[in-house]
Protein backbone atom coordinates (compact mmCIF):
# COMPACT_ATOMS: atom_id res chain seq x y z
CA UNK A 1 0.00 0.00 0.00
CA UNK A 2 1.59 3.20 -1.00
CA UNK A 3 0.94 5.26 2.06
CA UNK A 4 2.33 8.68 0.81
CA UNK A 5 -0.31 8.66 -1.69
CA UNK A 6 -3.29 8.23 0.34
CA UNK A 7 -1.70 10.70 2.57
CA UNK A 8 -1.81 13.08 -0.94
CA UNK A 9 -5.35 12.37 -1.46
CA UNK A 10 -5.70 13.73 2.67
CA UNK A 11 -4.17 16.44 2.05
CA UNK A 12 -6.44 17.46 -1.20
CA UNK A 13 -9.23 16.70 0.32
CA UNK A 14 -8.25 19.30 3.29
CA UNK A 15 -7.90 21.92 1.24
CA UNK A 16 -11.20 21.66 -0.30
CA UNK A 17 -12.94 21.35 3.37
CA UNK A 18 -10.58 24.29 4.38
CA UNK A 19 -12.85 26.35 1.59
CA UNK A 20 -16.00 24.32 2.79
CA UNK A 21 -15.90 24.59 6.61
CA UNK A 22 -14.81 27.90 6.65
CA UNK A 23 -14.86 28.73 10.89
CA UNK A 24 -16.77 25.64 11.26
CA UNK A 25 -15.28 22.70 12.97
CA UNK A 26 -16.52 19.23 11.39
CA UNK A 27 -18.25 17.01 13.67
CA UNK A 28 -20.14 14.35 12.02
CA UNK A 29 -22.27 13.74 8.92
CA UNK A 30 -25.84 12.25 9.17
CA UNK A 31 -26.50 10.32 6.01
CA UNK A 32 -25.48 12.92 3.14
CA UNK A 33 -21.59 12.61 3.10
CA UNK A 34 -21.53 16.32 4.85
CA UNK A 35 -19.94 17.01 7.94
CA UNK A 36 -22.09 18.62 10.33
CA UNK A 37 -20.39 22.48 11.61
CA UNK A 38 -20.00 22.81 15.39
CA UNK A 39 -18.23 25.65 17.30
CA UNK A 40 -16.84 24.89 20.32
CA UNK A 41 -19.88 23.26 21.57
CA UNK A 42 -18.57 19.75 21.46
CA UNK A 43 -15.88 17.17 22.05
CA UNK A 44 -14.89 17.38 18.50
CA UNK A 45 -13.02 20.07 17.57
CA UNK A 46 -9.51 19.17 18.22
CA UNK A 47 -9.54 16.52 15.27
CA UNK A 48 -9.92 19.37 12.98
CA UNK A 49 -7.17 21.41 14.05
CA UNK A 50 -5.27 18.32 14.73
CA UNK A 51 -5.70 17.51 11.17
CA UNK A 52 -4.47 20.25 9.72
CA UNK A 53 -1.61 20.64 12.20
CA UNK A 54 -0.59 16.89 10.76
CA UNK A 55 -0.65 17.91 7.03
CA UNK A 56 0.80 20.87 7.92
CA UNK A 57 3.43 19.10 9.34
CA UNK A 58 4.19 16.68 6.37
CA UNK A 59 3.40 19.51 4.17
CA UNK A 60 5.07 22.04 5.17
CA UNK A 61 2.34 24.33 3.55
CA UNK A 62 2.42 27.78 4.94
CA UNK A 63 -1.76 28.69 3.64
CA UNK A 64 -2.02 25.51 6.15
CA UNK A 65 -0.35 26.72 8.88
CA UNK A 66 -2.31 30.01 8.87
CA UNK A 67 -5.37 28.00 8.98
CA UNK A 68 -4.06 25.75 11.88
CA UNK A 69 -3.07 28.60 13.75
CA UNK A 70 -6.78 30.44 13.72
CA UNK A 71 -8.46 27.37 14.33
CA UNK A 72 -6.76 26.65 16.90
CA UNK A 73 -6.67 30.55 18.72
CA UNK A 74 -10.54 29.87 18.85
CA UNK A 75 -9.47 27.00 21.35
CA UNK A 76 -7.83 29.64 23.54
CA UNK A 77 -11.33 32.22 23.48
CA UNK A 78 -13.26 29.08 24.36
CA UNK A 79 -10.24 28.53 27.42
CA UNK A 80 -10.94 31.99 28.07
CA UNK A 81 -14.68 32.16 27.87
CA UNK A 82 -15.25 28.27 30.20
CA UNK A 83 -17.74 27.70 27.46
CA UNK A 84 -18.70 23.93 27.05
CA UNK A 85 -15.70 22.82 29.02
CA UNK A 86 -17.69 20.98 31.87
CA UNK A 87 -16.22 17.19 30.95
CA UNK A 88 -12.98 15.55 30.74
CA UNK A 89 -13.04 15.64 27.28
CA UNK A 90 -10.37 18.70 27.71
CA UNK A 91 -7.44 16.57 26.43
CA UNK A 92 -8.83 15.61 23.05
CA UNK A 93 -10.08 19.14 22.81
CA UNK A 94 -6.25 20.80 23.96
CA UNK A 95 -3.76 18.20 22.85
CA UNK A 96 -4.66 18.32 19.27
CA UNK A 97 -5.09 22.66 18.95
CA UNK A 98 -2.85 24.47 21.18
CA UNK A 99 -0.49 21.52 22.37
CA UNK A 100 -0.04 20.53 19.02
CA UNK A 101 0.80 24.21 18.22
CA UNK A 102 3.22 24.15 20.66
CA UNK A 103 4.75 20.91 19.90
CA UNK A 104 4.82 21.83 16.19
CA UNK A 105 6.35 25.60 16.54
CA UNK A 106 7.20 25.64 20.13
CA UNK A 107 4.65 28.95 20.77
CA UNK A 108 4.97 29.75 24.10
CA UNK A 109 1.09 31.55 24.26
CA UNK A 110 -0.17 28.09 22.95
CA UNK A 111 1.53 26.05 25.90
CA UNK A 112 0.60 28.14 28.04
CA UNK A 113 -3.19 28.03 27.24
CA UNK A 114 -2.21 24.15 27.22
CA UNK A 115 -1.29 24.34 30.48
CA UNK A 116 -4.68 26.31 31.34
CA UNK A 117 -6.92 23.11 30.18
CA UNK A 118 -4.44 20.88 32.17
CA UNK A 119 -5.61 22.69 35.47
CA UNK A 120 -9.06 22.32 34.09
CA UNK A 121 -8.97 19.10 34.04
CA UNK A 122 -7.40 18.78 37.47
CA UNK A 123 -10.72 20.30 38.47
CA UNK A 124 -12.79 17.07 38.05
CA UNK A 125 -10.25 15.02 40.53
CA UNK A 126 -12.82 13.29 42.68
CA UNK A 127 -10.36 11.92 45.70
CA UNK A 128 -12.91 9.84 47.74
CA UNK A 129 -13.52 7.64 43.95
CA UNK A 130 -9.97 8.16 43.46
CA UNK A 131 -11.43 9.13 40.04
CA UNK A 132 -11.34 12.01 37.02
CA UNK A 133 -15.27 12.57 36.36
CA UNK A 134 -15.76 12.07 33.34
CA UNK A 135 -19.24 13.64 32.45
CA UNK A 136 -21.66 16.61 34.30
CA UNK A 137 -21.13 18.97 37.31
CA UNK A 138 -19.84 17.69 40.57
CA UNK A 139 -22.40 16.20 42.63
CA UNK A 140 -24.20 14.66 39.62
CA UNK A 141 -26.77 12.47 40.85
CA UNK A 142 -26.04 10.31 37.61
CA UNK A 143 -22.43 10.66 36.50
CA UNK A 144 -21.59 12.35 39.79
CA UNK A 145 -19.22 8.55 40.41
CA UNK A 146 -18.65 7.96 36.69
CA UNK A 147 -15.59 7.14 34.39
CA UNK A 148 -14.94 6.11 30.42
CA UNK A 149 -12.86 4.37 29.29
CA UNK A 150 -12.17 7.34 26.71
CA UNK A 151 -10.61 9.50 29.29
CA UNK A 152 -7.66 7.45 28.91
CA UNK A 153 -7.23 9.27 25.81
CA UNK A 154 -7.10 12.54 27.86
CA UNK A 155 -4.82 11.71 30.50
CA UNK A 156 -1.65 12.61 28.23
CA UNK A 157 -2.63 16.06 28.59
CA UNK A 158 -1.74 15.37 32.55
CA UNK A 159 1.43 14.03 32.02
CA UNK A 160 2.38 16.62 29.69
CA UNK A 161 1.88 18.92 32.59
CA UNK A 162 3.91 17.43 34.93
CA UNK A 163 6.86 17.00 32.61
CA UNK A 164 6.57 20.84 31.39
CA UNK A 165 5.94 22.49 35.18
CA UNK A 166 8.26 19.83 37.38
CA UNK A 167 4.84 19.71 39.45
CA UNK A 168 4.14 15.85 39.85
CA UNK A 169 0.73 16.58 41.25
CA UNK A 170 -0.70 15.88 37.20
CA UNK A 171 0.72 12.91 36.69
CA UNK A 172 -0.17 11.70 40.14
CA UNK A 173 -3.74 12.12 39.64
CA UNK A 174 -3.88 10.88 36.22
CA UNK A 175 -1.59 7.47 37.37
CA UNK A 176 -4.44 6.30 40.26
CA UNK A 177 -6.87 7.28 37.26
CA UNK A 178 -5.37 4.98 35.44
CA UNK A 179 -5.15 2.07 37.70
CA UNK A 180 -8.66 2.95 38.59
CA UNK A 181 -9.52 2.06 34.63
CA UNK A 182 -7.00 -0.84 34.70
CA UNK A 183 -8.72 -2.43 37.71
CA UNK A 184 -12.28 -1.55 37.23
CA UNK A 185 -12.82 -1.09 32.95
CA UNK A 186 -10.35 -3.93 32.28
CA UNK A 187 -11.87 -7.24 32.64
CA UNK A 188 -10.23 -10.37 33.19
CA UNK A 189 -10.43 -11.84 29.21
CA UNK A 190 -8.88 -8.66 27.87
CA UNK A 191 -12.34 -6.98 27.04
CA UNK A 192 -13.77 -3.97 28.62
CA UNK A 193 -16.74 -1.84 30.53
CA UNK A 194 -17.27 1.40 28.53
CA UNK A 195 -17.77 3.09 31.86
CA UNK A 196 -17.47 2.62 35.62
CA UNK A 197 -19.46 3.57 38.69
CA UNK A 198 -18.30 4.37 42.08
CA UNK A 199 -19.94 5.91 45.09
CA UNK A 200 -19.04 9.27 45.26
CA UNK A 201 -19.71 9.10 49.40
CA UNK A 202 -17.90 5.78 50.05
CA UNK A 203 -15.60 5.76 47.01
CA UNK A 204 -16.99 1.84 46.51
CA UNK A 205 -17.13 0.58 43.30
CA UNK A 206 -21.04 -0.16 41.88
CA UNK A 207 -20.61 -1.70 38.98
CA UNK A 208 -19.90 -1.71 35.05
CA UNK A 209 -22.29 -0.22 32.20
CA UNK A 210 -22.45 1.95 28.96
CA UNK A 211 -23.29 4.39 27.20
CA UNK A 212 -22.94 4.04 23.44
CA UNK A 213 -22.23 0.20 23.62
CA UNK A 214 -24.66 -3.03 22.74
CA UNK A 215 -25.73 -3.58 26.28
CA UNK A 216 -24.26 -2.97 30.42
CA UNK A 217 -21.88 -5.56 30.00
CA UNK A 218 -20.66 -5.56 26.26
CA UNK A 219 -17.68 -4.18 24.69
CA UNK A 220 -17.86 -1.43 22.69
CA UNK A 221 -15.49 -1.20 20.30
CA UNK A 222 -14.07 2.48 20.13
CA UNK A 223 -13.77 1.83 24.13
CA UNK A 224 -11.70 -1.28 23.50
CA UNK A 225 -9.66 1.16 20.96
CA UNK A 226 -9.54 4.03 23.40
CA UNK A 227 -8.07 1.67 25.85
CA UNK A 228 -5.34 -0.20 23.62
CA UNK A 229 -3.87 3.64 23.32
CA UNK A 230 -4.57 5.30 26.11
CA UNK A 231 -2.71 2.30 28.39
CA UNK A 232 -0.09 2.84 26.06
CA UNK A 233 0.44 6.31 26.21
CA UNK A 234 0.52 5.38 30.03
CA UNK A 235 3.58 2.81 29.81
CA UNK A 236 5.10 5.79 27.73
CA UNK A 237 5.03 7.89 30.77
CA UNK A 238 5.38 5.59 33.58
CA UNK A 239 7.46 3.02 32.23
CA UNK A 240 5.41 0.78 34.32
CA UNK A 241 4.91 -2.83 32.51
CA UNK A 242 1.25 -3.33 34.25
CA UNK A 243 -0.09 -0.71 31.61
CA UNK A 244 2.07 -2.13 28.68
CA UNK A 245 0.34 -5.85 29.44
CA UNK A 246 -3.34 -4.07 29.68
CA UNK A 247 -3.10 -2.14 26.39
CA UNK A 248 -1.30 -4.95 25.02
CA UNK A 249 -4.22 -7.97 26.59
CA UNK A 250 -6.53 -4.77 25.02
CA UNK A 251 -5.23 -5.45 21.52
CA UNK A 252 -5.46 -8.94 21.32
CA UNK A 253 -8.70 -9.15 22.34
CA UNK A 254 -9.46 -6.38 19.67
CA UNK A 255 -7.62 -8.49 17.15
CA UNK A 256 -9.31 -12.01 17.86
CA UNK A 257 -12.76 -10.73 17.37
CA UNK A 258 -12.34 -8.95 14.03
CA UNK A 259 -14.38 -9.68 11.28
CA UNK A 260 -12.54 -10.83 7.97
CA UNK A 261 -12.43 -7.32 6.02
CA UNK A 262 -10.08 -6.31 9.38
CA UNK A 263 -13.18 -3.31 10.08
CA UNK A 264 -14.54 -3.73 13.38
CA UNK A 265 -18.23 -3.75 13.77
CA UNK A 266 -19.64 -1.21 15.91
CA UNK A 267 -19.78 -3.44 19.58
CA UNK A 268 -17.95 -6.95 19.66
CA UNK A 269 -21.28 -8.00 21.55
CA UNK A 270 -23.29 -7.31 18.73
CA UNK A 271 -24.60 -9.61 15.79
CA UNK A 272 -21.24 -9.80 13.73
CA UNK A 273 -23.24 -9.65 10.47
CA UNK A 274 -23.63 -7.81 7.41
CA UNK A 275 -26.81 -5.74 8.55
CA UNK A 276 -24.80 -4.30 11.36
CA UNK A 277 -23.10 -0.98 11.63
CA UNK A 278 -19.51 -0.75 11.70
CA UNK A 279 -17.29 1.88 12.86
CA UNK A 280 -13.91 2.68 11.15
CA UNK A 281 -13.08 5.49 13.60
CA UNK A 282 -12.56 1.86 16.12
CA UNK A 283 -10.25 0.42 13.58
CA UNK A 284 -8.23 3.54 12.97
CA UNK A 285 -8.02 4.46 16.63
CA UNK A 286 -6.74 0.75 17.66
CA UNK A 287 -4.01 0.90 14.91
CA UNK A 288 -2.68 3.84 15.95
CA UNK A 289 -2.92 2.34 19.24
CA UNK A 290 -0.98 -0.74 18.13
CA UNK A 291 1.59 0.97 16.95
CA UNK A 292 2.13 2.74 19.75
CA UNK A 293 2.25 -0.22 21.49
CA UNK A 294 4.72 -2.46 19.57
CA UNK A 295 7.02 0.65 19.73
CA UNK A 296 7.49 -0.05 23.22
CA UNK A 297 8.03 -3.72 23.21
CA UNK A 298 11.56 -5.32 22.98
CA UNK A 299 12.39 -6.62 18.95
CA UNK A 300 12.35 -10.28 20.30
CA UNK A 301 9.07 -9.53 21.93
CA UNK A 302 6.80 -12.41 20.62
CA UNK A 303 4.17 -10.19 19.99
CA UNK A 304 5.76 -7.54 18.50
CA UNK A 305 6.07 -8.35 14.84
CA UNK A 306 2.27 -9.89 14.71
CA UNK A 307 0.80 -6.68 15.81
CA UNK A 308 2.47 -4.20 13.77
CA UNK A 309 1.40 -6.93 10.93
CA UNK A 310 -2.04 -6.29 12.06
CA UNK A 311 -1.39 -2.21 12.70
CA UNK A 312 -0.08 -2.48 8.92
CA UNK A 313 -3.37 -4.74 7.61
CA UNK A 314 -6.20 -2.41 9.52
CA UNK A 315 -4.74 0.98 7.77
CA UNK A 316 -5.03 -1.06 4.54
CA UNK A 317 -8.19 -2.26 4.55
CA UNK A 318 -9.45 0.84 5.87
CA UNK A 319 -8.19 2.62 3.10
CA UNK A 320 -9.35 -0.30 0.33
CA UNK A 321 -13.34 -0.54 2.36
CA UNK A 322 -13.23 2.83 3.25
CA UNK A 323 -11.53 5.64 2.32
CA UNK A 324 -13.76 8.29 0.14
CA UNK A 325 -10.45 10.20 -1.34
CA UNK A 326 -9.85 9.19 -5.21
CA UNK A 327 -6.76 9.69 -7.18
CA UNK A 328 -8.48 11.85 -9.53
CA UNK A 329 -9.73 14.65 -7.11
CA UNK A 330 -12.78 13.64 -7.11
CA UNK A 331 -13.51 12.20 -3.51
CA UNK A 332 -17.19 10.64 -2.52
CA UNK A 333 -17.53 12.76 0.39
CA UNK A 334 -16.55 15.54 3.14
CA UNK A 335 -14.64 12.68 5.41
CA UNK A 336 -11.87 10.59 4.64
CA UNK A 337 -13.13 7.36 6.27
CA UNK A 338 -17.21 5.66 5.43
CA UNK A 339 -18.53 3.63 7.75
CA UNK A 340 -17.95 5.14 11.25
CA UNK A 341 -20.99 5.39 14.15
CA UNK A 342 -20.85 7.62 16.74
CA UNK A 343 -23.57 7.00 18.97
CA UNK A 344 -25.86 3.62 17.14
CA UNK A 345 -28.47 3.31 19.91
CA UNK A 346 -28.80 6.70 19.88
CA UNK A 347 -29.49 7.11 16.53
CA UNK A 348 -26.42 9.48 16.14
CA UNK A 349 -24.23 9.51 13.01
CA UNK A 350 -24.67 5.55 11.98
CA UNK A 351 -22.82 4.33 9.11
CA UNK A 352 -21.28 7.82 8.47
CA UNK A 353 -17.96 10.20 8.57
CA UNK A 354 -16.60 10.69 12.47
CA UNK A 355 -14.26 13.50 12.70
CA UNK A 356 -12.43 11.97 14.95
CA UNK A 357 -12.16 8.56 12.30
CA UNK A 358 -10.60 10.76 9.64
CA UNK A 359 -7.57 11.88 12.47
CA UNK A 360 -6.95 8.93 13.65
CA UNK A 361 -6.58 7.44 10.17
CA UNK A 362 -4.00 10.41 9.13
CA UNK A 363 -2.49 9.86 12.22
CA UNK A 364 -2.04 6.42 11.42
CA UNK A 365 -0.88 6.83 7.81
CA UNK A 366 1.82 9.48 9.31
CA UNK A 367 2.89 7.28 11.96
CA UNK A 368 3.76 4.29 9.30
CA UNK A 369 5.01 6.53 7.06
CA UNK A 370 6.46 9.34 7.98
CA UNK A 371 7.33 8.23 12.22
CA UNK A 372 5.22 11.59 12.89
CA UNK A 373 3.05 9.87 16.41
CA UNK A 374 0.41 13.02 16.44
CA UNK A 375 0.37 15.26 19.33
CA UNK A 376 -0.41 12.88 22.55
CA UNK A 377 3.45 13.20 24.26
CA UNK A 378 6.31 15.97 23.39
CA UNK A 379 8.30 14.52 20.59
CA UNK A 380 11.73 12.76 21.52
CA UNK A 381 10.41 11.96 24.82
N1 LIG B 1 -15.29 9.96 23.40
C1 LIG B 1 -16.59 9.84 22.86
C2 LIG B 1 -16.70 8.82 21.82
O1 LIG B 1 -15.76 8.10 21.54
O2 LIG B 1 -17.78 8.73 21.25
Amino acid sequence: MNWNQLIEQTLDMTRANVSRFQTGFPHVSQGDGKYQLVEHTDWTEGFWSGILWLSYEYSKDEAIRQVAAAATATFQERLAMQSHLEHHDIGFLYLLSTGAQWIVEQDEAARKSTLEAADLLLTRWRPTARILQAWGPEGDEINGGRIIIDCLMNLPLLYWASEQTGDPRYADIARIHAEQSQRFLVRGDGSSYHTFYFDTSTGDAVRGGTHQGFRDGSTWTRGQAWGIYGFALAYRYFRDAAFLDTSKRLARYFIEHLPEDQIAYWDFDAPQKESEPRDSSASAIAACGVLELAEHLPADDSDRAELLTFAERSVAALAKHCFSGATNGESEGEGFLRHGSYYVRGGIAIDDYVIWGDYFFLEALMRLAHGIPGYWFERGR
